[in-house]
Parts: C-alpha cells; structure tokens; sequence
C-alpha cells in the first residue's frame, strides 16, 4: 500500500520533470526571459525533490539496497548524467549549440533511464 502510493508519486513526479524540462528548454531555444520567472527557478526543484524523495521511500519499504541491483546503479548514474547535462543545457552551456546539444543529450538520458525503469535492465532489450 505504502510502497504503491510512492510509486504513484515517483511516476506522477517523473511526467511533471519532463514536462517542465522540456518547456524550459524550448524557452532557453527561443531565449524567453521566461525561463528566468521565479516560480521557474523552484517549482522543478521542490518536484524533483520528491521524485527522488520517492525513490528512497521505495528502496526502504522494500529493503532493497541500491547497490544489489545494477539497474538500480544504472538510473543513480543515469539521474547524475542527467542533471550535469541539464544543467548545461539550461544555464550553464556557454553557447547556444552547446545548449541545444546539452538539451538533446539531457533527453535522450531521460528515456535511458525510463526503459531502465521499465525493463529492470542495465542494458534495456538486451539483456
Ligand atoms: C529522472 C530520474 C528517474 C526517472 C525518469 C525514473 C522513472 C521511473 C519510472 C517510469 C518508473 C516506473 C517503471 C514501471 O513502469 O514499472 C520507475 C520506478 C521506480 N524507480 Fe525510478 N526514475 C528515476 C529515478 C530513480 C532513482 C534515482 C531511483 C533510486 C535509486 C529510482 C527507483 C525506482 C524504483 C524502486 C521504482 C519501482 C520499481 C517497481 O516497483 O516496479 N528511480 N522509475
């Protein structure tokens, strides 16, 4: 019960990410001062926070150590990539190529780390 409520709120937070990462990066595309507006700087952060804070709630309703299972280590490794190249993408990416590939490379980690998710496979479809 407790571990389906958290999963609910891990996948439910995990749409929400996308969505806001994904206008935002149209917004750093089109270079909208939007992507400056305040609730843009918070509302993603408080959402990732308890997509991961789901995560962990998981892992203890479970027991499961993270580190028994590789494609546990594959989506900690995949999310650290993913906020490295987001944040390129967003802010840091001293050009606007380097952005939009930041961008591109961002998402692609994204749906890496989703088959990784659905698949329970360091290597979706392969094994
Ligand atoms: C951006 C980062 C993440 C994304 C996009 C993501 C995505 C997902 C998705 C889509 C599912 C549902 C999979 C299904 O259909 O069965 C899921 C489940 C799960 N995720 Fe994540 N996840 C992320 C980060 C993490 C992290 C860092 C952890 C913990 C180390 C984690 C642990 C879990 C667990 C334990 C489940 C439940 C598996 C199950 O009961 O079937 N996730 N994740």
């Amino acid at each position: 019960m407790t571990y389906t409520l958290l999963r609910l709120v891990h996948v439910g937070t995990v749409y929400v990410t996308l969505a806001l990462f994904v206008l935002r990066g149209l917004w750093m595309v089109l270079d909208s001062p939007r992507l400056k507006q305040r609730w843009v700087r918070i509302v993603p952060h408080v959402n990732d926070t308890l997509l991961l804070t789901a995560a962990i709630g998981m892992l203890v309703v479970a027991g499961l150590n993270p580190l028994d299972q590789p494609w546990l280590i594959a989506k900690i490794v995949g999310l650290l990539a993913y906020i490295v190249l987001g944040s390129v993408a967003l802010k840091r990416g001293r050009t606007k190529p380097i952005r939009v590939m930041a961008f591109i490379a961002a998402l692609g980690v994204f749906a890496y780390i989703v088959a990784v998710a659905v698949t329970k496979q360091v290597l979706p479809g392969l094994g």
